[in-house]
């Protein structure tokens, strides 16, 4: 049976990783800047996760939300203490689609509202609700459409006052860097807007922070740069190292009632251990902190390299914008330099997205291939 053809894939099969590098079935050695699409946050094969998650197998992978799981009581806890964000409530799915259709679907039951606002290049997902507030109108079915979102100028804080002056918004849902849509970061009085905006109409200010949240951006989450308290937060990616684990931080104001949300895997308990691992290597390396270093000494060494015309992003969530589209160079980096890079909805960047424990010796390979290829 063919598989249903929906990737089109570069001619590399991983067989085993390590740290920050991927090895291919072809003996080949690659340096992954990609992190599996900002999944890898503490490297490959790392000894503190696949002890954790080698012992909870042994005792119990899984069980239902019927019962009691201490471990996410365990989990909810430690990202509060290393987040610094107080109080909120946690619930626990499987991605990062998942998390936005659970904030979506929240924000619309506490408002008793429906419309949504999202922003133009936005990305929050595949299913129904999180498609609909994703910017790509090809991936949009006649059925996702069905949803009211009006998408706004990403910045535009007069628009988002008179969408919002109507009363009938829900949420509105915003990335602090935008991934998949080329890394353009909104600024603090346009965050603060928001913020300021949803209050005063009643409706959630939902931070998407599947890609940006866990460390990348320098900060645990990336709205910390400006200074919010949004209502949801929604996590994954690096949240589980490559388990398929995703949430919701969920604002005290917003009350729970039985059934309102449910997930038969989310929160299970290899789910929860993962992303305890992550937590404990974050803790004791100070990724987070290291993730703002690396990324400044990135932005400095990148200003020599020839046809750069922007240097995008935050801490690891990286972008190089040349004045050329990028798809032969990231082929190139790949095939000839054995490098993995990310690409774009902007088909002139180049995205660097790595472990968080990449180091200086791994950027510096990394331009040297830049400049001999350029
Ligand atoms: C900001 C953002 N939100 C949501 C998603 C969807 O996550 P998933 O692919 O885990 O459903 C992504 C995936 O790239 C993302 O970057």
């Amino acid at each position: 049976m063919p598989l249903f053809d929906v990737y089109p894939l570069y001619d590399v099969t991983p067989v085993r990783a390590k740290g920050v590098y991927v090895y291919g079935h072809d003996r080949k050695k690659y340096l992954d800047l990609y992190g599996g699409h900002a999944v890898i946050s503490i490297g490959h094969q790392n000894p503190v996760y696949n002890r954790r998650l080698k012992r909870q197998i042994s005792k119990i992978g899984f069980y239902s939300n019927a019962i009691q799981n201490p471990l996410q009581q365990q989990l909810a806890d430690e990202i509060e203490t290393q987040s610094g964000c107080k109080d909120y409530q946690l619930f626990m799915c499987s991605s990062g689609a998942e998390a936005n259709e659970n904030a979506l679907k929240l924000a619309s039951f506490h408002t008793g509202k429906s419309k949504i606002v999202a922003f133009k290049n936005a990305f929050h997902g595949r299913t129904s609700a999180a498609v609909a507030a994703t910017d790509t109108p090809k991936i949009i079915a006649p059925l996702n459409a069905q949803q009211e979102v009006i998408f706004l100028e990403f910045g535009d804080e007069d628009a988002l006052a008179d969408t919002l002056a109507k009363e009938d918004v829900c949420a509105v849902i915003v990335e602090a860097i935008q991934g998949v849509g080329g890394l353009d970061m909104p600024t603090k009085s346009f965050m603060k807007s928001i913020e300021t905006l949803c209050k005063k109409h009643k409706s959630c200010f939902i931070a998407d922070e599947v890609q940006s949240g866990f460390g990348r951006s320098g900060k645990f989450f990336a709205f910390q740069h400006y200074d919010v308290t949004p209502d949801i937060i929604a996590m994954a990616k690096g949240m589980g190292n490559g388990f398929p684990v995703g949430g919701i931080f969920v604002h005290p104001n917003i009350e729970p009632w039985y059934g309102m949300l449910g997930t038969t895997f989310g929160g299970n308990h290899l789910a929860c251990q993962a992303s305890l691992a992550v937590l404990e290597v974050l803790k004791k390396k100070s990724l987070v902190e290291h993730a703002a270093a690396l990324g400044a000494a990135f932005e400095a060494r990148a200003k020599s390299i020839q046809g750069v015309t922007k240097i995008k992003g935050r801490g690891l969530m990286l972008g190089l914008e040349f004045d050329f589209e990028v798809g032969e160079l990231r082929k190139k980096l790949i095939y000839e330099h054995q490098i993995f890079t990310g690409g774009s909805s902007n088909k002139k960047l180049l995205r660097i997205l790595p472990p968080l424990t990449v180091q200086q010796k791994h950027f510096d390979r990394f331009f040297n291939a830049l400049e001999q290829l350029l």
